[in-house]
């Protein structure tokens, strides 16, 4: 890849900055950051909270993360008691969280919602509509119809696994790898700086210290390199690293307390997508037409993981 990013990384520090949206009752905080494709909505909720969708569009998930959060969703005319720990797709239409004790809930939202896009803090660095990124691809319906789908997630880790964990689910419009929380510092010998060529990547992290090293590709002009990023932010936080920019996460600090990564691709990732059994809900939903003759967008230093099947 020698083409250049059309723009640098947002970087998303939530406690260090204003909440974009605060309920009228004042128990839901929420930080609204955007791709060119994708809301995160990450939200500090108080018991009683209520996040409520009148009609979505597409669907959206809802990830609790493992800190006690636990919340009532409905939609669809159901209804699941998520628990921490706990990823939920919520199907287009009308949907609403309850949360049941003080905690965190990340929602993540495709472009179709346009109100909470145009809410995002960064919403200005995407004014010109991102013409880099591949279009937001709908991927065909579920087998089963669109509905409310629950993945409690501690099934899916081995706490004596792996360092690294990948747990990766998709639907209609997104994919996330919700891996595993770290209790070990990452190596830094065997690190995987990489880089996308036509969609984006946010990171979101919840716990821990980390740095998402960065690096833009040099054009003609010198006036418009952009140095390395090697700044490191505090969490909770989520960074949207740019197509074309290379890049690699690592966490920092003493072995033992506890970090988190998630990482969201919208469309879904067809790489990942079409490996086969790496996407943990990949019989719910048809891979698209022509998903075999796939060009590889991705580049750089991979690991086996990350690598396509
Ligand atoms: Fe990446």
């Amino acid at each position: 890849m020698t083409e250049l990013s059309m723009r640098k990384a947002t970087k998303a520090a939530f406690h260090e900055m204003e909440p974009q949206v605060v309920s009228p009752d004042g128990k839901a905080k929420t930080w609204i950051t955007r791709g060119g494709n994708f809301a995160i909505c990450y939200t500090e909720v108080e018991p009683g909270a209520v996040l409520e969708r009148t009609n979505n569009p597409e669907e959206y998930m809802v990830i609790l993360p493992p800190d006690g959060t636990a919340a009532t969703i409905e939609a669809g005319g159901e209804s699941v008691e998520a628990g921490e720990d706990s990823l939920t797709i919520v199907p287009p239409g009308p949907s609403r969280i309850t949360a049941k004790v003080k905690g965190t809930i990340a929602c993540i939202y495709s472009k179709a919602s346009s109100d909470i896009m145009a809410l995002a803090s960064n919403a200005a660095s995407y004014a010109d509509g991102a013409p880099e990124l591949a279009p937001p691809d709908l991927w065909p319906a579920p087998h089963d119809g669109f509905k409310l789908r629950h993945y409690p997630l501690a099934q899916y880790a081995d706490p004596n696994g792996e360092r690294i964990q990948p747990r990766v689910f998709r639907s209609t419009n997104m994919l996330v790898n919700i891996f595993a929380h770290y209790r070990t510092r990452r190596d830094t010998t065997a690190l995987s700086p990489h880089w996308h060529d036509d969609f984006e990547q946010a990171s979101l992290t919840l716990n821990g210290t980390w740095i998402h090293h960065l690096r833009y590709n040099w054009g003609a002009d010198l006036a418009n390199w952009w140095p390395d990023d090697h700044g490191e932010m505090s969490t909770p936080s989520v960074i949207i690293i740019p197509a074309r920019a290379v890049h690699t996460s690592r966490d920092l600090g003493e072995d033992g307390p506890e970090s988190s990564l998630y990482d969201i691709f919208c469309p879904p990732r067809l790489d990942f997508a079409s490996k086969k059994g790496f996407v943990i809900n990949e019989n719910e939903y048809p891979l698209p037409e022509g998903a075999t003759d796939r060009e590889v967008k991705t580049g750089g230093t991979l690991l086996n993981w990350q690598k396509p099947g």
